[in-house]
């Protein structure tokens, strides 16, 4: 095992990549890339766990740090050569073939993963603090400009093929609208598809900031209202999206009702920090042991929250999947509940004999329970 380590800290200059394979863990493969994020060298590694790949951009100490003696073969590819491990009996045996690969550009390799990409012109993301005047992202905001373009990319599954002419979509809670002024773009500048956008907050000074700068462009149908959308009159006409991302606690549960109501065809949605449940949920069954301490109590009533969420959904209507958004280490706040309108619905018997049995409070099924 040293030996592999070795040289992979010799030869850390010349990676190109590293392919550990055939364990027999859970993880099935792990791919390593040397990869530029803010003109800082880290290693991305691609973690195939099931069915499901995870990534996640680590220093070359936390590359290190993987257990390789798991797998049963180590490929280490360099710029002239590539060395494959295989485990025996009496440990690694090496194989070394000359063979030239390139490391290439690695903050290209960065920038090729996004949909909306560093240099592209976004001008408002230069009023909004995120591009500078050049069309670089700003360092401090790379993980913001990630996360929205992932938002984006995800809207993109659903929108590839799309013959849509016009859409409306209402964004709550929306900030600075980073992500509003990014959809704005996507939608009009790149699927040439007309969109109506209002982004709803109760902060005036953002509300100003954000009408000022789509006035500046004339994105005339991109507009933002202070309301409070727990208790304001909202837009009146047909629509067909509703998104939110990280809208604080219940403003989400707010913005799913509205959605249902008002039979809106494609919801978006990344909840945010939520009290509710944690404060009021009771001992009462066979979840007690997950309210014994804060941290998990926390963790479940977060994770209780967003299922009662999904389910309400589902028992008006919708079909509905829950992604990983960004991964945990970047935001632990990083569900998406993604829906879409049909016709089958189910009951919502099991949730409510849950709520019988544990006493707790959550706003969307409060407010769709009012009907
Ligand atoms: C964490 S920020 C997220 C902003 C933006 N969506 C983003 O991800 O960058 C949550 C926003 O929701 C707004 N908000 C919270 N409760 C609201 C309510 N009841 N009505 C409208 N906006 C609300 C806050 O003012 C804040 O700007």
């Amino acid at each position: 095992m040293n030996k592999i380590l070795n040289d992979i800290k010799t030869n850390e200059h010349k990676i190109v990549k590293l392919i550990l394979s055939d364990s027999s863990t859970e993880i099935k493969k792990i791919i390593v890339r040397p990869i530029e994020i803010r003109k800082q060298k880290l290693w991305q590694i691609e973690k195939f766990e099931g069915t499901k790949v995870f990534h996640e951009n680590v220093s070359i100490q936390e590359v290190l740090d993987i257990d390789f003696s798991v797998f049963k073969q180590i490929c280490v590819q360099k710029t002239n050569e590539e060395s494959i491990y295989c485990k025996t009996k009496s440990g690694y045996k090496v194989k070394t073939n000359e063979k030239q690969s390139k490391i290439g550009n690695l903050s290209n390799n960065k920038a090729k993963n996004y949909l909306i990409n560093e240099g592209d012109s976004v001008p408002a993301m230069v009023d909004l603090g995120i591009f500078t005047k050049e069309g670089k992202i700003i360092n401090s905001m790379y993980d913001k400009f990630k996360q929205i373009n992932h938002f984006i990319e995800l809207i993109d599954h659903t929108f590839k093929s799309s013959k849509m002419e016009e859409i409306t979509i209402l964004d709550f809670g929306c900030g600075k609208s980073y992500l509003t002024f990014l959809i704005y773009h996507y939608f009009v500048k790149m699927k040439k598809i007309k969109a109506k956008i209002i982004g709803y907050d109760i902060k005036k000074d953002v509300v100003k900031n954000c009408n000022q700068i789509a006035q500046k462009y004339g994105y005339n149908d991109l507009k933002f209202e202070l309301s409070d959308v727990s208790k304001d009159e909202l837009y009146k006409g047909k629509i067909d999206m509703v998104i939110t991302l990280h809208a604080c606690d219940t403003a989400t549960d707010y913005a799913l009702d509205f959605a249902i109501k008002n039979k809106v065809k494609y919801i978006f949605s990344v909840p945010c920090c939520q009290h509710e449940i944690n404060l009021s949920i009771k001992k009462g069954g066979d979840f007690d042991i997950l309210m014994s301490d804060g941290l998990i109590k926390e963790r479940f009533s977060s994770l209780l929250t967003d299922s009662i969420r999904t389910e309400v959904l589902r028992s008006c209507g919708y079909s509905v999947d829950v992604i990983e958004f960004v991964d945990f280490a970047h935001s632990p706040k990083n569900l998406m509940i993604r829906a879409t309108k049909n016709s089958t619905k189910k009951t919502l018997n099991k949730v409510k004999e849950l709520q019988n049995k544990y006493k707790f409070n959550q706003k969307l099924l409060e407010l769709v329970s009012d009907n």
